[in-house]
Protein backbone atom coordinates (compact mmCIF):
# COMPACT_ATOMS: atom_id res chain seq x y z
CA UNK A 1 0.00 0.00 0.00
CA UNK A 2 1.09 3.74 0.00
CA UNK A 3 0.23 6.72 1.59
CA UNK A 4 0.07 10.16 0.30
CA UNK A 5 0.24 13.43 1.97
CA UNK A 6 -0.29 16.63 0.05
CA UNK A 7 -1.43 20.40 1.36
CA UNK A 8 -3.51 22.77 -1.39
CA UNK A 9 -5.09 26.03 -1.22
CA UNK A 10 -8.67 26.66 -0.66
CA UNK A 11 -10.59 27.85 -3.81
CA UNK A 12 -14.19 28.84 -4.56
CA UNK A 13 -15.80 25.65 -2.65
CA UNK A 14 -19.32 26.14 -4.29
CA UNK A 15 -22.79 24.58 -2.88
CA UNK A 16 -21.98 22.21 -0.06
CA UNK A 17 -18.72 23.68 0.81
CA UNK A 18 -16.55 20.96 2.96
CA UNK A 19 -19.56 18.71 3.22
CA UNK A 20 -19.84 18.03 0.17
CA UNK A 21 -16.32 17.51 -0.48
CA UNK A 22 -16.40 14.97 2.58
CA UNK A 23 -19.38 13.35 0.75
CA UNK A 24 -17.92 12.38 -2.16
CA UNK A 25 -14.73 11.36 -0.69
CA UNK A 26 -15.69 8.79 1.70
CA UNK A 27 -18.49 6.97 -0.64
CA UNK A 28 -15.78 6.98 -3.26
CA UNK A 29 -13.03 5.97 -0.54
CA UNK A 30 -14.85 3.27 0.55
CA UNK A 31 -15.48 1.75 -2.82
CA UNK A 32 -11.82 2.48 -3.96
CA UNK A 33 -10.68 0.67 -0.12
CA UNK A 34 -9.09 3.79 0.66
CA UNK A 35 -8.63 5.64 4.21
CA UNK A 36 -6.93 9.03 5.30
CA UNK A 37 -7.93 12.22 7.07
CA UNK A 38 -8.44 15.81 5.62
CA UNK A 39 -7.44 18.95 7.85
CA UNK A 40 -9.04 22.04 6.81
CA UNK A 41 -8.65 25.84 7.93
CA UNK A 42 -9.97 28.75 6.11
CA UNK A 43 -6.93 28.97 3.91
CA UNK A 44 -5.11 25.52 3.74
CA UNK A 45 -6.13 21.92 3.25
CA UNK A 46 -3.97 18.87 3.99
CA UNK A 47 -4.94 15.48 3.09
CA UNK A 48 -3.43 11.90 3.81
CA UNK A 49 -4.67 9.30 1.41
CA UNK A 50 -3.56 5.59 2.29
CA UNK A 51 -4.32 2.45 0.00
CA UNK A 52 -3.80 0.05 -3.07
CA UNK A 53 -1.00 1.76 -5.16
CA UNK A 54 -3.16 2.58 -7.90
CA UNK A 55 -6.08 3.79 -6.23
CA UNK A 56 -4.60 6.22 -4.51
CA UNK A 57 -2.85 7.10 -7.97
CA UNK A 58 -6.02 7.65 -9.18
CA UNK A 59 -7.73 9.39 -6.78
CA UNK A 60 -4.87 11.96 -6.20
CA UNK A 61 -4.96 12.60 -10.15
CA UNK A 62 -8.90 13.47 -9.32
CA UNK A 63 -8.21 15.35 -6.65
CA UNK A 64 -5.26 17.37 -8.18
CA UNK A 65 -7.66 18.27 -10.90
CA UNK A 66 -10.49 19.60 -8.65
CA UNK A 67 -10.87 23.67 -9.20
CA UNK A 68 -12.10 23.85 -5.25
CA UNK A 69 -8.60 23.93 -4.42
CA UNK A 70 -5.26 25.15 -6.29
CA UNK A 71 -1.30 24.87 -5.89
CA UNK A 72 -1.48 21.90 -5.15
CA UNK A 73 1.76 20.35 -3.34
CA UNK A 74 2.82 16.78 -2.47
CA UNK A 75 4.51 16.48 0.60
CA UNK A 76 5.43 12.61 0.31
CA UNK A 77 4.48 9.30 -0.79
CA UNK A 78 5.56 6.27 0.05
CA UNK A 79 4.98 2.45 1.39
CA UNK A 80 3.47 1.29 4.39
CA UNK A 81 2.25 -2.27 5.58
CA UNK A 82 -0.48 -0.86 7.67
CA UNK A 83 -3.11 2.22 8.07
CA UNK A 84 -2.58 4.99 9.83
CA UNK A 85 -6.36 5.32 9.38
CA UNK A 86 -8.22 2.41 9.16
CA UNK A 87 -11.41 3.56 10.56
CA UNK A 88 -11.77 6.73 8.41
CA UNK A 89 -12.94 6.51 4.74
CA UNK A 90 -12.35 10.48 5.30
CA UNK A 91 -11.65 11.88 8.95
CA UNK A 92 -12.10 15.66 9.50
CA UNK A 93 -9.78 17.66 11.59
CA UNK A 94 -11.21 21.30 11.89
CA UNK A 95 -7.84 22.95 12.24
CA UNK A 96 -9.73 26.24 13.60
CA UNK A 97 -10.90 24.47 17.26
CA UNK A 98 -8.47 25.27 20.06
CA UNK A 99 -7.44 21.80 20.75
CA UNK A 100 -5.78 21.45 17.38
CA UNK A 101 -4.38 24.10 17.32
CA UNK A 102 -2.12 23.28 20.28
CA UNK A 103 -1.28 20.23 18.75
CA UNK A 104 -0.47 21.98 15.60
CA UNK A 105 1.78 24.62 17.63
CA UNK A 106 4.34 21.56 18.50
CA UNK A 107 5.10 21.75 14.80
CA UNK A 108 5.26 24.91 13.57
CA UNK A 109 5.92 28.31 15.06
CA UNK A 110 3.26 30.59 13.98
CA UNK A 111 -0.39 30.41 15.21
CA UNK A 112 -2.05 30.12 11.82
CA UNK A 113 -2.02 26.33 10.55
CA UNK A 114 0.30 26.44 7.40
CA UNK A 115 1.25 23.36 5.53
CA UNK A 116 3.73 25.10 3.48
CA UNK A 117 5.90 25.12 6.62
CA UNK A 118 5.61 21.44 6.90
CA UNK A 119 8.75 18.92 6.34
CA UNK A 120 7.76 15.82 4.98
CA UNK A 121 9.01 14.00 8.19
CA UNK A 122 6.98 16.86 10.75
CA UNK A 123 3.56 16.47 8.26
CA UNK A 124 3.34 12.78 8.92
CA UNK A 125 4.22 13.56 12.50
CA UNK A 126 1.27 15.74 12.37
CA UNK A 127 -0.94 12.90 10.90
CA UNK A 128 -0.16 10.82 13.80
CA UNK A 129 -1.15 13.33 16.07
CA UNK A 130 -4.63 13.53 13.88
CA UNK A 131 -5.61 10.27 14.82
CA UNK A 132 -6.89 10.78 18.26
CA UNK A 133 -8.61 14.42 16.86
CA UNK A 134 -9.99 13.41 13.70
CA UNK A 135 -13.31 12.94 13.56
CA UNK A 136 -16.51 11.78 11.32
CA UNK A 137 -18.80 14.68 11.08
CA UNK A 138 -18.27 17.72 9.98
C1 LIG B 1 -9.61 18.96 -0.67
C2 LIG B 1 -10.28 17.87 -1.44
C3 LIG B 1 -10.21 16.57 -0.98
C4 LIG B 1 -10.81 15.52 -1.70
N1 LIG B 1 -10.69 14.24 -1.26
C5 LIG B 1 -11.18 13.23 -2.01
C6 LIG B 1 -10.99 11.88 -1.62
O1 LIG B 1 -10.38 11.56 -0.59
N2 LIG B 1 -11.52 10.91 -2.43
C7 LIG B 1 -12.19 11.19 -3.57
O2 LIG B 1 -12.63 10.25 -4.26
N3 LIG B 1 -12.41 12.46 -3.94
C8 LIG B 1 -11.93 13.49 -3.19
N4 LIG B 1 -12.15 14.78 -3.59
C9 LIG B 1 -13.05 15.04 -4.71
C10 LIG B 1 -12.36 14.86 -6.05
O3 LIG B 1 -11.62 16.01 -6.35
C11 LIG B 1 -13.41 14.62 -7.16
O4 LIG B 1 -14.33 15.69 -7.17
C12 LIG B 1 -14.16 13.35 -6.94
O5 LIG B 1 -13.30 12.29 -6.66
C13 LIG B 1 -14.99 13.01 -8.19
O6 LIG B 1 -15.82 11.96 -7.85
P1 LIG B 1 -17.18 11.67 -8.64
O7 LIG B 1 -16.75 11.38 -10.06
O8 LIG B 1 -17.75 10.50 -7.93
O9 LIG B 1 -18.00 12.91 -8.50
C14 LIG B 1 -11.53 15.83 -2.89
C15 LIG B 1 -11.60 17.15 -3.33
C16 LIG B 1 -10.99 18.17 -2.62
C17 LIG B 1 -11.09 19.58 -3.12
Amino acid sequence: MSRLIYFSEKRELGPGGVEAILDTARSNNERNCLTGVLLFNRKFFLQCLEGGREEVTATFGRIAADPRHGNVALVSVHDIDVRDFPDWTMGYVPTTSPEVNSVLRQFQETEDFDPRLLSSTTAVALMNAMRSMGRTTL
